[in-house]
């Protein structure tokens, strides 16, 4: 039987309009104002333009960032940002070289494992500016049991998604866009010890920033109807 809560067909999904599209050369960056068009508008960014972006720019959407909400307001996020194209590369190099242990472990041939290290290892390079999100744990509220102290984490980690959004949809309304990669969730310690980072952090996502070298193809959406499992 099909579950309904996780069937998902593309057939009658509705499409976000895409607000500004151009067919050849750099993505436009003139964007929308009105906040529904930004949330429609944002997209993930995997290639971009050398064109450097402004400090003020990346300090605009990181403090976007600590207007997220966050438990006890405790803002149990930090960031790295990494602009050096030496140090980007250390850091793909370390992430890169785990990542070639899990692919070979998963059995994939060595030419396919080749082309996505080479390709990741491009994306990050290749992005202006790459902001690794870090969760900080250090200011959350300390519990006996296992449980209450592992939602304090779960809530430190939501919040920490409402952080990234804040600045994926700053970046877009400031012509910018970014690109969130995981990998630094599979490979933490890796991370800490590349970037010489305090052990206290704890590596979850790396956001590439930059401007948009074309505009990427757009992922529908499930229509809302199959997401609203129950309305009464
Ligand atoms: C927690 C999380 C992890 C993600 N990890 C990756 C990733 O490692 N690589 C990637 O290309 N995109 C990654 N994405 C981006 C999603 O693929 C993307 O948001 C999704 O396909 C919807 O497309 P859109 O962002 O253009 O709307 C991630 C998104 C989230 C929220």
């Amino acid at each position: 039987m099909t579950d309904p809560i996780r069937s998902h067909t593309d057939a009658g999904s509705a499409e976000p309009a895409a607000p500004h599209t151009s067919a050849v050369g750099a993505a436009d960056t003139a964007r929308p104002t009105s906040l529904s068009a930004i949330i429609r508008g944002r997209r993930s960014v995997r290639h971009y333009q050398s064109r450097p972006v402004p400090r003020e720019l990346v300090e605009q959407i990181l403090d976007a960032a600590t207007w997220a909400p966050s438990p006890h307001g405790a803002q149990p996020w930090r960031f790295v940002v990494l602009t050096r194209p030496e140090v980007k590369a250390r850091l793909a190099d370390a992430m890169g070289a785990d990542w070639q242990r899990n692919l070979e472990m998963d059995g994939q041939d060595a030419a396919t494992v080749a082309i996505r290290l080479q390709k990741s290892r491009q994306r990050l390079l290749e992005a202006p500016v790459l902001v690794l999100l870090c969760l900080y744990l250090e200011d959350l509220d300390r519990y006996p049991d296992v449980q209450r102290q592992m939602a304090e984490e779960t809530m430190a980690v939501q919040s920490l998604g409402a952080a990234a959004q804040n600045m994926l949809l700053t970046a877009y309304s400031l012509g910018l866009d970014m690109g969130w990669m995981c990998a630094p969730l599979f490979c933490p310690d890796i991370v800490v010890t590349a970037l010489d980072l305090p052990r206290t952090l704890k590596p979850h996502a790396l956001l590439t920033l930059g401007y948009a070298a074309r505009d990427p193809k757009r992922r529908s959406r499930r229509p809302l109807s199959q997401l609203i499992i129950r309305y009464d």
